[in-house]
C-alpha cells in the first residue's frame, strides 16, 4: 500500500531547506532522469568552438572585467521543460573564470579606501562560488584599528547565522584564550580568509581562497595592525604563503609584509586553531605557551622596544 503524503508546513519545509544547505547539499534531483554526461559533453563541445577570449564591443580581447562592471555570475541554462517545470536545479555555479574572478577581485579590493568602504565590495562581489550557499557576509569585525588581528579560516554555522567571525564555541574558546592575556576581544581584529561560509563546512578551494585574498589583504592594509595572528593551518599557509605544517610552525615569529609599504613588515606567528585545542585539548599547552609569546610581543611593541 502506498502511505499517503501528508504536505510540510512552511516551517518544517525550512527547516529541511536549511538542513540541506548546513549538509552541503547545493542541488536538487529532479523526478527525470538527467544524464551529466551527454550534459558535460555537450558543454566541452560548445566551448570547444567559442574563441578563448571573447572580441569586446571595441574589438580588444575581454582579459579582466573593468572596475565598476561586476563580473555577473551567468546562470547555467536549464534543459528545455526544466524550466517551466519548476526549474530543479538551481543556478549553483558561478560561470566566472577564475583568473578572471582574482583580477576583478584585486582591483575591487584595491579601490576601498575604508574598511566600510571594503565590506561594500565585498557585499556586492558576485565572482565568488561561496557566497552562493552561504548566508550572511562575515567580514569581520573588532577595533578598526587594533595592534592585534586575528585571521581564522571560514566561518563556521553560527557565524553564518550570526554574520560575525568567531561566535560560535570556538570563538567563545577564542575569547577565553585572549582574556588569559588581558585582550578583550572587541580590542582586537577578528577575521577569515574567506568571507562565507563554505557549504557543509568543507574547506574552501584554493581557487575561492585566491578568488578572496585580496579582500583580506586589503582588510590587513587599511588596520595596519602591529601584529598579525593566523589560527590554525589553512590561514598560515594562505597568509604566510608556506606549506609547512602547523604543529611545526605555531609558536615561531616570522614576518609579513605583502602589501604594506616599501620594507615595512609587521610579526606573524601562527596558533593553533580554538576548535582544534577544544578536539585536542592536551595541545592547550603548546597554545598557552604561545599566547604567553604573543603577550610579550604587543607589551614589547607598547614598550617602544620589539
Ligand atoms: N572557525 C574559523 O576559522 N572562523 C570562524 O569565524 C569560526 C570558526
Amino acid at each position: 500500500m502506498h502511505a499517503e503524503t501528508s504536505p510540510l508546513s512552511p516551517q518544517a519545509a525550512a527547516a529541511l531547506i536549511a538542513w540541506f544547505r548546513d549538509a552541503g547539499i547545493d542541488a536538487l534531483v529532479s523526478e527525470a532522469p538527467r544524464d551529466r554526461f551527454a550534459e558535460t559533453a555537450a558543454e566541452a563541445a560548445e566551448r570547444a568552438e567559442r574563441p578563448a577570449h571573447p572580441p569586446t564591443p571595441e574589438g580588444r580581447a575581454a582579459v579582466a572585467v573593468p572596475a565598476g562592471s561586476p563580473a555577473q555570475p551567468a546562470e547555467r541554462a536549464l534543459p528545455q521543460g526544466e524550466a517551466e517545470a519548476g526549474g530543479a536545479f538551481p543556478a549553483t555555479a558561478v560561470a566566472v573564470p577564475d583568473e578572471i574572478a582574482i583580477a576583478d577581485a584585486r582591483e575591487r579590493a584595491a579601490s576601498a579606501a575604508t574598511l566600510d568602504e571594503l565590506r561594500e565590495t565585498l557585499a556586492g562581489f558576485t565572482s565568488c562560488n561561496l557566497r552562493l550557499t552561504a548566508s550572511s557576509l562575515v567580514f569581520g569585525d573588532g577595533d578598526p584599528q587594533a595592534d592585534l588581528m586575528l585571521i581564522g579560516e571560514a566561518p563556521g554555522r553560527e557565524e553564518d547565522l550570526a554574520g560575525h567571525p568567531f561566535v560560535g564555541r570556538s570563538g567563545q574558546f577564542l575569547n577565553r584564550m585572549l582574556e588569559a592575556i588581558g585582550l578583550e576581544r572587541d580590542r582586537v581584529r577578528v577575521t577569515n580568509t574567506v568571507p562565507w561560509r563554505p557549504p557543509g563546512n568543507r574547506a574552501p578551494t584554493p581557487a575561492e581562497t585566491e578568488i578572496c585574498r585580496p579582500f583580506l589583504t586589503r582588510h590587513i592594509q587599511l588596520v595596519r595592525p602591529k601584529v598579525l595572528i593566523c589560527l590554525g593551518s589553512p590561514s598560515a599557509k594562505m597568509v604566510l604563503q608556506t606549506q609547512e605544517g602547523i604543529l611545526r610552525l605555531r609558536g615561531r615569529w616570522t614576518s609579513y609584509s605583502f602589501g604594506l609599504g616599501p620594507g615595512e613588515t609587521i610579526p606573524a606567528m601562527a596558533m593553533l586553531h580554538p576548535a582544534y585545542l577544544l578536539r585536542q585539548p592536551a595541545q592547550k599547552r603548546h597554545a598557552w605557551r604561545d599566547l604567553l609569546s604573543l603577550k610579550e610581543k604587543l607589551d614589547a611593541l607598547a614598550a617602544g622596544s620589539a
